[in-house]
């Protein structure tokens, strides 16, 4: 060993081994956070997982008094959705193509169409429904007549209560 060379430095201090209760309180620490964050997350994830587990409820609606419908005539009528979020506001309305077939009955068709849901429209000159987004076609009992639509148009139950005609508000089959 050479006796003029300059003295070795300092080995640099070991690290400080946790104490028992520091390593405790660190593995506390990281249990209460998961803790926290579960409490925090699993509230929202419910929330917006929700619409897939929730049944859509059916409630009749009145859409109308029957007198003010005419036999043979199939006019548009408005109803509130049977589960509209509070905040819907005006797009909770939803409607529906109402026939008064007979005096005493009736037959309510979706307004959807049964291809992509655009909302189609009844041309009483042709006895038709016709849907404006692919040309789909229906004849006036709802069948397919023309187009892409790959099924009739759904109807809703209909009755009569007390003079007052509802429609029993139901989810539509969209293809
Ligand atoms: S949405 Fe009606 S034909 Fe496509």
């Amino acid at each position: 060993m050479d006796p003029t060379a300059p003295p070795a430095p300092p080995a640099p201090p070991a690290p400080p081994t946790p104490t028992p209760r520091r390593r405790f309180l660190g593995r506390m620490s990281l249990v209460l956070s998961g803790v926290i964050a579960a409490a925090a997350t699993v509230p929202v994830v419910g929330f917006l997982l929700s619409p897939l587990t929730r049944k859509t409820p059916r409630v009749w609606r009145p859409v109308g008094r029957a007198d003010t419908f005419t036999v043979g005539q199939t006019v548009n009528v408005v109803f509130e959705d049977a589960s509209p979020l509070p905040w819907a506001g005006v797009t909770a309305r939803t409607a529906a193509w109402l026939r008064r077939d007979a005096t005493d009955r009736f037959t309510a068709f979706s307004v959807h169409c049964t291809h992509l849901g655009c909302p189609v429209r009844w041309v009483a000159d042709a006895q038709l429904f016709l849907c404006p987004c692919h040309g789909g076609v229906y004849y006036a009992d709802g069948t397919v007549s023309a187009g892409p639509p790959p099924r009739t148009l759904p109807q809703y139950p209909v009755r009569v209560r007390e003079g007052q005609v509802e429609i029993l508000t139901s989810p539509i089959p969209i293809a």
